[in-house]
């Protein structure tokens, strides 16, 4: 693991836009493994002034999304459907037929997760995972548990979880409890993996992740199992890791 230490969260974003700009300048027709929350707004900003000055093209690119609530239709503003169009996709020229998000509205949740896992098989893997990490160390969503799931499968939020996420909604009654998650899987057969993190609330599950014992209790340790991963984090995240 590549461990990088950033300034604040703008130089974390600015850093972490470099390396999934210079993949889509190198590889045009990259597979990119996107993520939603709050760690990742800044580089999707940044990618966007990049595409506006004339210096990034997105027109072959291929995105697939780690998740999405389950039973919220794709026009809810707290769905990651409308996360990713509002914050990355409506301005940038990707493809609308490219991008991939799971279906939290599919009428069978099991076919909607084989369906997701065949269509990354097909487009050959994925070729740079961008990940958040939960304060729980959960990535996508795939909660801390007993084994490490390995498809595209049907979750059930953990209290912690819901609670985190609470702030993007009205009410805490408002947030699903469950949601779709790829699978360890197809993360850790990414190419590449670049997870980005800022602030004290992650410092534990961080040093956890990258230090810990490689355990499905700390879901993002299993990346340090994986032969490319960078990580670009904030001091205040990085507190607790040795320098
Ligand atoms: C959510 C998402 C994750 C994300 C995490 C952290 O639950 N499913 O993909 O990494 O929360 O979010 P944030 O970056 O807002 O702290």
């Amino acid at each position: 693991m590549k461990i990088i230490y950033a300034k604040d969260y703008g130089d974390m974003s600015r850093k972490a836009a470099n390396i999934i700009s210079a993949q889509v300048i190198l590889k045009p027709e990259s597979v990119l493994g996107l993520a939603t929350g709050s760690s990742p707004l800044g580089i999707y900003r940044q990618l966007i002034l990049w595409y506006e000055k004339g210096d990034l093209d997105f027109s072959a690119a291929r995105s697939v999304n780690l998740d999405e609530y389950w039973g919220l239709p794709a026009d809810n503003e707290q769905s990651y459907h409308y996360f990713m169009h509002h914050h990355f996709f409506d301005h940038i020229n990707i493809d609308p037929a490219r991008i991939h998000i799971p279906n939290g509205m599919a009428p069978d949740a099991a076919a909607e997760c084989a369906r997701y896992d065949r269509l990354i098989t097909e487009y050959g893997g994925i070729d740079l995972q961008l990940l958040g990490i939960g304060r729980n160390a959960h990535i996508g969503f795939n909660e801390p548990d007993d084994h490490f799931s390995k498809n595209t499968h049907q979750v059930t939020l953990t209290q912690s979880t819901i609670a985190a996420n609470t702030r993007f909604f009205e009410r805490e009654e408002d947030v699903p409890h469950q949601a779709i998650s790829m699978g360890m899987q197809a993360i850790t057969q990414a190419r590449k993996i670049l997870l980005v993190a800022s602030g004290e609330d992650k410092a534990q599950a961080l040093y956890a992740s990258c230090f810990g014992p490689v355990t499905p209790q700390v879901p993002a340790s299993i990346l340090q199992l994986h032969q490319d991963v960078t990580i670009i984090a904030d001091e205040a995240a990085l507190s607790r890791c040795p320098r």
